[in-house]
């Protein structure tokens, strides 16, 4: 349609154009969108207090630390694990993580790394908005923990959606000075420890944001600009202050090429790319790698290598319904080969609805759909996470051994 012909759609000018709104109209948006936040979690009585938790049958705890259900009864009679609540029928509540892991203790069966062998700290990664990168963070650094790793989770995107899938919301719970912001425009901070939380997952710490971390974007780019690129390794010594207590570190930036996603990059020797098979997100996601590779000299030139110990690539919110969505997977497949996890994460109903929970599936016993529905994302987040963890185990030397033995290696 031409110019003149659109233009000629155009409905005549109005004698006074509405009013403007004024900044106070919208800071009191602000305020009113918080008030429903904070509704929808009393809705989903998910009140940083109250927030369920968790509890495994015997037979589940048992595969998870590793031993028979027998091995647990009989280390609980004879005093090595304390005895688990009962119900008034007698039979065991079942048992938080926290015990699991207590039981793992006195099995010896922590899967931890042993001093020489290098934390993981992977990115998951893409300039994309919305290809599920803190989807995949959170669900990645829960069943890590579930498997028993120490694992912190820093929530590096002002928008704080990773911090809010734990129950937090960002601009109510969190205060400014319990993000990265401080250490991040502080040179002279030396430990990122006063931001780590403890989460309701026993051995998941989680570093929150809140949108005053935006401002740390702004601040960052004019003072490395101007004379202070060593700020670019903030994170990485943020990260470097705290890494001694943990096995896996998990950083969710923000969706652009800004001064923190840099920082980011600078920080993490793994890279976990979620990308959904859509022509939009494939292409966003080349020009990812073209300015990854860019990114990666300048970082080098300014004394900063990064040093990736693997990269992989992950197919999200797949709709298995549309045709050129499988289409782009297998030719994705054929082209990157093992640089693409084998496990597809699907779009899921019950990712949706445990995220309007301000949760995850991982948090939620059950399904909110249909028991197959939640069976088959249960499955995939398992299939995703497990690939990562064996990843991130080929990366110890002290494991290689016993995956070996696994018939992994
Ligand atoms: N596999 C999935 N199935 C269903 N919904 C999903 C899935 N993955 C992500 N989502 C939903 O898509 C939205 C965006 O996901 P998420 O916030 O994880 O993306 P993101 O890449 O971190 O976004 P941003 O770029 O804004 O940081 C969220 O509402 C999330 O619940
Ligand atoms: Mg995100």
């Amino acid at each position: 349609m031409s110019r003149a012909a659109t233009r000629g759609r155009l409905a005549p000018p109005v004698a006074s154009p509405p009013a403007l709104p004024s900044a106070e109209t919208v800071a009191g948006l602000y305020d009113r969108s918080l008030d429903v936040l904070a509704a929808l979690r009393r809705r989903g009585q998910m009140e940083v207090e109250n927030y369920p938790t968790r509890r495994y049958s015997i037979t589940r705890a048992a595969a998870m630390v590793g031993r028979t259900p027998t091995a647990i009864r009989e280390a609980e009679k004879d005093g090595r694990l304390a005895g688990v609540e009962r119900m008034v029928n007698g039979r065991r509540v079942g048992y938080t993580l926290h015990e699991v892991n207590a039981m793992r203790d006195v099995f010896s069966t922590r899967p931890w790394r042993e001093p020489g062998d290098p934390p993981a700290v992977i990115a998951v990664q893409n300039f994309k908005g919305g290809v599920g990168k803190s989807t995949v963070s959170v669900h990645l650094a829960q069943y890590l923990a579930g498997r028993g790793y120490r694992v912190c989770l820093i929530d590096c995107d002002s928008q704080g959606s990773s911090t809010s899938m734990f129950g937090v919301i960002p601009d109510l719970d969190v205060q400014e000075d319990e993000t990265l912001y401080p250490f991040i425009r502080n040179a002279e901070m030396s430990s990122l420890a006063y931001a780590v939380k403890p989460t309701q997952w026993d051995g998941l710490y989680l570093v929150p944001a809140n949108l005053r971390l935006y401002s740390a974007e702004y601040e960052l780019a004019a003072r490395v600009a101007r004379s202070e690129p060593t700020l670019l390794n903030r994170i990485a010594e943020g990260i470097a202050s705290i890494v001694d207590h943990f096995d896996v570190i998990i950083l969710d930036p923000p969706p652009a090429l800004g001064t923190i996603s840099l920082s980011v990059m600078r920080a993490a020797n793994a890279l976990l790319v979620p990308i959904p098979p859509t022509i939009v997100d494939f292409t966003s996601t080349t020009s990812f790698f073209a300015m990854l590779h860019e990114t990666m000299g300048v970082l080098a030139e300014r004394g900063y290598p990064v040093d990736l110990r693997w990269i992989r690539m992950l197919i999200t919110r797949a709709d298995e319904g549309k045709s050129i969505q499988r289409e782009i997977t297998g030719l994705m497949r054929t082209v990157f080969g093992d640089t693409m996890l084998r496990t597809v994460l699907k779009d899921s109903a019950e990712i949706d609805n445990a995220s309007a929970r301000m949760m995850t599936v991982y948090d939620l016993d059950g399904p909110v759909t249909s028991r197959e529905t939640y069976n088959r994302c249960l499955t995939q987040l398992n299939g995703v996470n497990g690939e990562v963890e064996t990843l991130i185990r080929l990366t110890w030397p002290s494991q290689a051994a016993r995956l070996r033995a696994e018939g992994v290696l």
